[in-house]
């Protein structure tokens, strides 16, 4: 059959595949979320997230080497308080779970990178992202508890904050603290892009972060919604964030597309624990093939455009980069 154009003929053969990829990913991209919970000698199993574990301060040092050796230097810390009140006072606590794993992991392991989770629902007593007023979170009064909390972050060794609140005008009012007080250079990885999710199930169990009552959708994003991302992801630009991301990766790789032709900012997007728990539920039942389905999850987040990526598969991917099966 007469045919010029052949699609298939740079199909042939590893090498000349690697040779015409069109998305190239390196381990130096990837971020592991972990839990750090108060006590000692803790190494818990999440039920809901099997694989993964909330860590003590002294026992979160065997996972930060283990992703090391992995290649995988970029952490994102989660505290786990043993108390909660209804102002979250354990997030901006100079003392607090999140704040001493900081100041020891920058101690001990100085070659991971500290990026810290800015919120307040893993320490409020009703489980919402800001102090409430008349069951309702009321936005002005809890932009100066997270800018605290991002401060006292940054105090304690963080080299990077998160906010994941969802409130409007937390960047700009980080932004501010931070810079008061001498961390110009403390870049704000903004969760702008984040959906009322149910996808965030299993990380609601592991950190015992729940709403009491209701539901975040006062404050994340309806998922049937797009345009109203890039106008999130657009105003926390402006506000000053450095890094916008994308939250859930799997169901929203439209909008790691979009946000990324939108802003000219680095794009991170976060696959989560349910993500993750599905993946592990298939593979564990022998429906799927877990390593294939972690290699073609993780290029399809890097495909819709995304430049860094969360995820709690970051040693595992970091592996497969390694050993050239994707990347
Ligand atoms: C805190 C926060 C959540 C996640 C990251 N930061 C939970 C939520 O918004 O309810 C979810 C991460 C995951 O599911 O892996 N607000």
């Amino acid at each position: 059959m007469e045919m010029t154009i052949r699609p298939r003929r740079l199909r042939y053969g590893e090498t000349l595949r690697k040779m015409v990829r069109e998305t190239r990913m390196d381990p130096s991209t990837l971020i592991y979320p972990i839990f750090i919970k108060e006590g000692t000698g803790i190494t818990e199993e999440i039920p809901t997230m099997p694989g993964q574990y909330r860590y003590s301060t002294d026992t979160m040092g065997a996972k930060l080497e283990e992703l090391l050796d992995a290649g995988v230097s970029n952490v994102m810390f989660f505290g786990i308080p043993d108390h909660k009140d209804a102002l979250g006072s354990g997030a901006y606590a100079q003392d607090g779970i999140i704040q001493r794993a900081l100041r020891r992991a920058k101690e001990e392991y100085p070659q991971i990178y500290r990026i810290t989770d800015v919120c307040m629902c893993e320490y409020t007593s009703h489980g919402h992202c800001g102090v409430l007023c008349n069951d309702e979170v009321d936005n002005d009064r809890t932009l100066e508890l997270l800018a605290k909390t991002a401060l006292s972050h940054a105090q304690a060794g963080a080299d990077m904050v998160a906010p994941s609140d969802m409130m409007d005008g937390r960047v700009a009012a980080i932004r501010k603290e931070l810079d008061a007080n001498g961390y110009q250079n403390t870049p704000i990885m903004s969760y702008a892009v984040k959906y009322a999710s149910a996808f965030y199930g299993p990380f609601r169990d592991a950190a015992g972060s729940a709403p009491a009552f209701g539901d975040r959708k006062s404050y994340q994003m309806d998922y049937h919604n797009s345009r109203e991302g890039i106008r999130e992801a657009l105003l926390d630009v402006q506000e000053g964030a450095d890094i916008i991301m994308v939250k859930p990766a799997l169901s929203y790789l439209d909008m790691v597309s979009r946000i990324r032709e939108a802003v000219h900012v680095p794009v991170a997007a976060y696959s989560v624990s349910g993500e993750y728990a599905m993946i592990k539920a298939g593979a564990s039942l022998g429906y799927i093939d877990e390593e294939k389905i972690i290699c073609e999850t993780a290029a399809s987040a890097y495909r819709a455009g995304c430049d860094i990526y969360l995820t709690y598969y970051a040693a595992e991917i970091a592996r497969f980069m390694k050993e050239g099966r994707i990347g």
